[in-house]
């Protein structure tokens, strides 16, 4: 190709087909963000439930108990979704809706509202992609000590077991869990997540059995459907140093380790960081006999979620980590209602990090997206940042992609406006707007766009 041409090449915007035949596209949802009926036909109360009772604990008070209402609206969802030429549905089951207790009796409810909207994806010629735990443990199992409790990898392999035998005829994609160093990390030791408890033993004895649901789960999920595609989903933010300083590059190391690196060793055989964070050479005490090897699973892919970059300082006052994150705003940089910076090229680094370790074997950015302050007008939502943002982060999985990265896949997060957790409903992620007081719908501009990018 000579100069001219690559520079045009470079200049038109991309099409979905230089991705190749073989790319799967679609959009990201969690259960609990969407479903809301929270205490229909025989559900359980999930850790988020009741964190989101506590005075104090979401912003403005908001709670998820009906949020878009997806549990009953998924037939019009599902319509629309189709109607956008979205091919692939990435959403969760929600475990206290199937073991109301987390453990023992079967809700036949549950079962049945899954079996639905799977058959209502299928007739759609939806796929749908299904995470097994995006973050609502049932709350029965947290009065025993959750994620800190070591039973819970019996408990999980049983919820995993009956998923795989109820809907494994029909789903051939499945990711075990959703970022577990966020609900870990969020959710044990620095509170702001359910169940909201800040304990560094517990932190420390929830990240070892996470870590070995996550292997766990993807066995039985491999044992029991063979053919299906099995992987996990990871958050990651590519790292930089603040400040050109040898001790702001150890401090970004060392906050790497933590965020980015903790749960995909283990399962890739290499074990925890401990050189980087001798800190975490404590998880050690809550290791049984052959749980090393334990720890370890093939997955068919990854599931890499990236929304943005951060920059690390050093920090004396940190306790273990010596590190802190410079806030974008503070940085006076572009960013997001979330207050994350606007970085694109950061998703290609990542995707350039991550595949750089030998036992990946195929990545999917299984989330990627951005909150900005939409606002209706006319019946319109005009929202050009968010299809910008898309726009940008898509040429840089093409870049990676184009360079050899064997990134197979991309989901946007998220299909509608939904629950942001801590944060409530005021970051709006969605492609489609919901109204949540009539749970009227409208496609934004960038699904608009999205849509015309995805159509055959
Ligand atoms: C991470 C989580 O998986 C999802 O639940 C959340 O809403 C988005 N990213 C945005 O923060």
């Amino acid at each position: 190709m000579d100069n001219e041409a690559a520079a045009n090449q470079e200049d038109s915007p991309l099409q979905k087909e230089d991705f190749g035949q073989e790319f799967k596209w679609g959009v990201s949802t969690a259960a609990y963000q969407i479903e809301g009926a929270h205490t229909a036909d025989g559900k359980g109360a999930s850790i988020w439930d009741e964190f989101t009772q506590r005075k104090g604990k979401i912003q403005r008070g908001h709670h998820a108990n009906h949020t878009c209402d997806f549990y009953n609206r998924y037939p019009q969802d599902l319509d629309l979704l189709q109607a956008l030429h979205i091919p692939c549905f990435r959403f969760s089951f929600s475990w206290p809706r199937i073991i109301p207790e987390g453990t023992g009796a079967v809700n036949t409810k549950g079962l049945d509202y899954y079996d639905r909207l799977l058959d209502n994806c299928l007739q759609r010629n939806i796929e749908p992609w299904v995470t097994l735990y995006h973050w609502d443990l049932p709350a029965a199992l947290e009065k025993r000590g959750g994620w800190a409790n070591r039973d819970i990898v019996g408990w999980f392999q049983e919820y995993a077991a009956l998923c795989a035998q109820k809907f494994g005829d029909r789903v051939k994609h499945w990711m075990v869990l959703n970022e577990p160093m966020a609900f870990v990390g969020a959710g044990y030791f620095l509170g702001v997540h359910a169940p909201g408890r800040r304990e560094l033993g517990a932190f420390l004895a929830a990240t070892h059995h996470a870590s070995l649901c996550q292997a766990e789960g993807g066995r039985i999920l491999k044992q029991l459907l063979p053919h299906a595609q099995i992987g996990t989903t990871f958050s990651c933010s590519h790292l930089e140093p603040y400040r050109p300083l040898e001790r702001d590059r150890n401090a970004t190391r060392r906050v790497d380790a933590l965020l980015n690196r903790l749960f995909i060793e283990p399962s890739l055989g290499l074990g925890y960081p401990v050189a980087d964070v001798p800190y975490l050479r404590r998880i050690e005490k809550y290791f049984a006999p052959g749980d090393e090897a334990r720890l370890a699973f093939d997955f068919d892919f990854i599931g890499l979620q990236n929304y943005t970059r951060e920059l690390v300082r050093y920090s004396f006052f940190t306790p273990f980590l010596q590190a802190k994150l410079v806030p974008a705003p503070k940085r006076k940089v572009p960013h997001t209602v979330m207050k994350w910076e606007i970085h694109p090229e950061a998703i290609y680094q990542v995707l350039k990090k991550y595949s750089a370790y030998t036992g990946v074997k195929k990545i999917i950015i299984t989330e990627n997206g951005a909150a900005f302050p939409d606002t209706v007008v006319y019946g319109k939502v005009h929202d050009l940042q968010r299809k910008q943002y898309l726009q940008d982060h898509l040429q840089q999985v093409h870049r990676a992609k184009q360079e050899g990265v064997n990134v197979q896949g991309y989901f946007v997060w998220s299909f509608t406006d939904n629950f942001e957790w801590a944060e409530g409903y005021h970051p709006r992620f969605g492609l489609v707007y919901v109204d949540f007081e009539t749970q009227q719908r409208i496609v934004k501009a960038s699904g608009q766009w999205y849509s015309q990018f995805l159509q055959p």
